[in-house]
């Protein structure tokens, strides 16, 4: 095993106390490096190599989803009833979860978004970004949450290595808040900001899903949120990913048009340089006064320059947001894979990445029987 933490259930014998360096109680020190075994099976594996698809993509992001679970009910997400969680013993530990890191990072993975659900639920998240941080290889680790617990753990995290946040925000008007994300939590949400500020996280960025009717107007606010403010500010259109409650065409607001509005009052260009494989097409000030995104799945989809793969929480594996059915990992991890295995298992199932899911329903031709909710897939 790659990783030291005490034998049992779920991990966890207690917080780690916040400061920079420390180790949980009972845990040795976690190897700088995957174990010996693992490098040489790559190195002999005929399939190891990078994770490439039959259009030439190449796999370098992975979304690891840590729980199914969330304290919030966001419209766009989920129905108000919920959608049905996962019994603990389906969620792979953080031990395999970080197993399976290590193979990817192997395969040529140096990007890892931890995701949900909500992903500061689930126990000793500044634990598990500090394992991460320790994978040789891995380059960059960041989160996405929804922020309502982001005020008590911002240090943590920051002291487990963390540095890259992003935090859902749709509305900055309480009663509404608790219309879209059907929890009172908009005070908390910005106090998590300011203690993530405080804590020197560094990119911020808002992801404000836009919905007709809902929050439209209050797309000058958010301007001036990432004018005033250090976060980025990024419009995400609604996309079919709402366990099937809300999502129809006529809902989504398309990013091109929110973009021409902010230019109107607040003058914007494209941010020169700009990740090619980024989902948010970036874009600045002309003043210098901050930063905005648009991500645009469904009016322009980005899936000839993906290069995400996806984790869920119970460890099936998506070439893609929209995968019905994901790759199972789980089991032939818990019935003794060896790291070979795995790695031909992914990089298989990456050469089999179909076009893309948004390409799909722009063009009409996608046709899935279940719709997935956000939090199953992982954001
Ligand atoms: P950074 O640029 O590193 O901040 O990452 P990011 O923009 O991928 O971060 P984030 O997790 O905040 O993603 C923003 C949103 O973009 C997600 O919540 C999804 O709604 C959407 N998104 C991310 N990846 C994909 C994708 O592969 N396909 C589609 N259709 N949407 C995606
Ligand atoms: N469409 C677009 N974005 C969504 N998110 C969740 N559900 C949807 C959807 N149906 C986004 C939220 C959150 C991230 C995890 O996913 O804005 O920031
Ligand atoms: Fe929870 Fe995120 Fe889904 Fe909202 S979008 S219900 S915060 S998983």
């Amino acid at each position: 095993m790659p990783l030291h933490r005490p034998a049992g259930p779920e991990p966890s014998p207690g917080r780690p106390a916040s400061a920079a360096g420390r180790q949980r109680p009972g845990l040795r020190p976690l190897p700088k490096s995957p174990p010996p075994t693992l490098e040489k099976s790559l190195q002999a594996s005929p399939t190891a190599g990078p994770l490439v698809d039959t259009f030439g993509r190449v796999a370098r992001s992975l979304r690891v989803s840590v729980t199914d679970r969330c304290n919030y009910r966001c419209v766009y997400c989920m129905p108000e009833e919920g959608v049905p969680f996962l019994p603990k013993r389906e969620i792979l530990s953080y031990e395999e979860i970080v197993r399976l890191v290590q193979v990817m990072v192997r395969l040529g993975v140096c990007k890892v978004r931890v995701t949900g659900g909500e992903p500061l639920l689930r126990r000793d998240v500044p634990w598990f970004v500090r394992a991460l941080s320790r994978v040789e290889g891995l380059e960059d680790i960041s989160l996405t949450t929804n922020g309502y617990l982001l005020d008590g753990l911002a240090n943590e995290l920051y002291d487990a290595g963390l540095r890259r946040l992003n935090v859902s925000l749709d509305t900055l008007r309480r009663d509404r808040y608790h219309q879209i994300n059907r929890v009172d939590g908009l005070q908390r949400v910005l106090d998590g900001l300011s203690a993530a500020e405080a804590a020197g996280f560094n990119p911020i960025k808002v992801n404000t899903v836009l919905m007709p009717g809902l929050n439209e107007d209050e797309i000058l606010d958010f301007a001036r949120l990432a004018r005033e403010r250090p976060i980025a500010v990024r419009f995400i259109e609604f996309m079919p990913m709402d366990g099937g409650s809300l999502w129809s065409s006529d809902k989504v607001v398309s990013g091109r048009e929110v973009r021409e509005r902010i230019c109107a009052t607040y003058p914007m260009e494209p941010v020169p340089d700009p990740d090619p494989h980024a989902p948010a097409v970036a874009y600045r000030f002309v003043d210098g006064s901050g930063e905005m995104g648009f991500i645009n799945p469904m009016s322009e989809p980005f899936c000839m320059k993906c290069d995400r793969i996806r984790l869920s929480a119970a460890g099936e594996f998506r070439t893609c947001i929209f995968q019905a059915q994901g790759l199972d990992l789980k089991e032939p991890l818990r019935s003794g894979a060896s790291d070979e295995e795995l790695s031909s298992l992914i990089t298989d199932a990456v050469a089999r990445k179909e076009r893309g899911g948004s390409l799909d329903i722009h063009d009409g031709t996608y046709s899935s029987p279940i719709r997935l909710s956000m939090s199953q897939v992982g954001g």
